[in-house]
């Protein structure tokens, strides 16, 4: 028996040790934890076991009998963070570059099931050279059985991946098909195909980095949500985010215990501009409005137009989707409508109910928008709100124009509750471009055109440049003044928490992707 448990112990020690110490040695002079150091940093004090730490890959070819690692270059188990229970793979990079083996990528099915089993969320840290080149077809089938769990499990559990070094080819797709990506600055990469292949097609000379790095997703594509300075960093993102978001679509996510105060707000009033063509900053007014310190912004470089991120609310996790008229005047284009109606859908699947501040000036015009489809994208935002069943609460702070104001979570597409500030202006279109149309014939036989103008502007102001004629409708439900907001909304909240609302039978809905 003795010798029996000793074999064991060898085995278990050897799975601890990855690729070796020289390999771990490189791991930490990229400036990179191990597999092993992630997970303990990840999960609570001593709460992770570990699953398949024995496995060991199949082949045969290239020697590759001789190079045997216990585990096979992923560690997968689950354990708790902050008390909840998660699923975790983690791929280590000492082993074979990290890369996918059939059996490697056994391990990952294995814990992603049980995930979507128990109803669990999923997060994957990812750091791999790929598919294991020794194996061929048998690495290819195992990304295509992860692909297809990522897809089984998508609006089941949250499902959150950390990029922590290489993710190239396509491997890509795996946190891509997830609800969340976070990618290491400096130390990792996303791409299809990389620098060599680009030089060979296009004859694009390019790094790594600004193909795919950190920066190059976080501003100009948008594949990645977040970003984080170093590994630990990454981490801590991976615990904050989680903690806006439920176990699995049946439940609902935490709340912070919390005791309604008075709840009237300082200042508000003094960060929206009279004039609805003055920019300000958006994100002070959600931080006036929100508990404080607590607004996680997604995607916060990509489409700055359009602001998405986590916050509480009385201690309720909340989505935010908000226009942001310091950035193009918070108009909607291609990719402020798909960034935002990406994440009313992520906020739709796991109960997160949603929280609208509108200050949009309508959709962009021109040839790029047209031409890149802003018909379909725009859609999307239109199909994305229509379809969420969660509570949803909007807040007109200044101006909601033309079909803009009808996409922003209006009444009429199946908002629960829509404010508006004194200040809000709801209309077809600004007084002065709608002036110009209507009363053409006027002001052009008028003697004096251009103060003409001027009056008639000031009539169509008078009449639509406000939100009474929205109200007096009950397509606005309450004018509300900036400083009672925030207890209106947790009050409104409150109030919904029990909302049940099914849309009709379906296979499913075609969004117009
Ligand atoms: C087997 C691999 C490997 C792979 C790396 N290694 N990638 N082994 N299969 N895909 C091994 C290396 O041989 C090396 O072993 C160790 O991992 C570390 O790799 P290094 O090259 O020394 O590290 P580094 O200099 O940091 O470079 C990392 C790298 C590079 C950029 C990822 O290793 C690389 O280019 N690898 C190949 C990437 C690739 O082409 N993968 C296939 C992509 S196609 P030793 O023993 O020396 O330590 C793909 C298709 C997926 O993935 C399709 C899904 C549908």
């Amino acid at each position: 028996m003795k010798e029996k448990i000793n074999t064991l112990l060898a085995k278990l020690e050897a799975s601890k040790l990855g690729g070796g110490e020289e390999r771990i040695k490189k791991q930490h002079a990229k400036g990179k934890l191990t597999a092993r150091e992630r997970i303990s940093f990840l999960m609570d004090e001593a709460s992770f076991e570990e699953i398949g730490a024995l496995v060991t890959h199949r082949s045969k070819d290239f020697g590759m009998e001789k190079q045997i690692f216990e585990g096979d270059g992923v560690i997968t188990g689950y354990g708790t963070i902050e008390g909840r229970l998660v699923y975790v793979f983690a791929q280590d990079f000492t082993v074979f570059g990290g890369s996918l083996s059939e059996t490697h990528a056994e391990k990952i099915v294995k814990i992603m099931e049980l995930s979507l089993k128990a109803g669990v969320p999923l997060i994957g840290l990812n750091d791999s050279g790929g598919a294991r080149i020794q194996e061929g077809v048998n690495s290819l089938g195992g990304y295509a059985d992860i692909f297809y769990r990522n897809v089984m499990a998508s609006g089941v559990v949250p499902q959150l991946s950390a990029i922590m070094g290489p993710c190239a080819g396509g491997a890509v797709y795996s946190p891509a098909m997830t609800d969340f990506t976070i990618m290491v600055e400096q130390t990792s990469y996303m791409f299809v195909t990389g620098p060599n292949v680009v030089k060979t097609v296009t004859n694009e000379e390019i790094s790594s980095e600004d193909l795919g790095g950190a920066s190059a997703h976080s501003t100009k594509s948008g594949v990645t949500h977040l970003t984080a300075a170093n590994d630990y960093d990454c981490i801590q993102k991976l615990k904050r985010l989680l903690s806006y978001l439920p176990q699995n679509c049946e439940e609902l996510p935490n709340k912070v215990p919390y005791e309604l105060g008075e709840e009237y707000i300082d200042g508000l009033e003094e960060l929206i501009p009279a004039s609805a063509n003055q920019p300000y900053d958006m994100r002070s007014v959600i931080n006036k409005i929100i508990d404080p310190n607590s607004f996680l912004e997604i995607q916060e470089n990509f489409a700055d137009n359009i602001l998405i991120g986590y916050a509480r609310l009385g201690g309720r996790s909340i989505g935010i989707v908000a226009n942001q008229p310091m950035s193009l005047a918070g108009v909607l284009d291609v990719n402020a409508s798909k960034k935002a109606a990406r994440f009313v859908r992520t906020c739709d699947c796991f109960n997160v109910p949603l929280l609208v501040l509108v200050d949009v000036p309508g959709f962009l015009p021109g040839t790029d928008q047209e031409w890149n489809g802003i018909i379909t994208n725009g859609a999307k935002l239109l199909y994305a709100f229509s379809e969420a069943t969660v509570p949803r609460i909007s807040v007109i702070t200044r101006k909601a124009y033309g079909g803009a104001y009808d996409v922003m979570n209006s009444k009429h597409i199946g908002a629960d509750m829509n404010y508006a500030f004194p200040t809000a202006e709801i209309a077809v279109m600004g007084a002065k471009g709608a002036s110009e149309i209507i009363f053409k014939n006027e002001i052009r036989a008028s003697e004096n055109p251009e103060e003409t103008l001027k009056e008639k502007e000031k009539e169509y102001a008078e009449k639509f440049a406000n939100p009474y004629r929205a109200a007096s409708r009950g397509f606005i439900d309450e004018v509300v003044l900036p400083k009672e907001i925030r207890r209106k909304l947790i009050k409104s909240f409150a109030l919904l928490e029990n909302k049940k609302h099914v849309n009709p039978k379906k296979k499913h809905g075609n969004i117009p992707l």
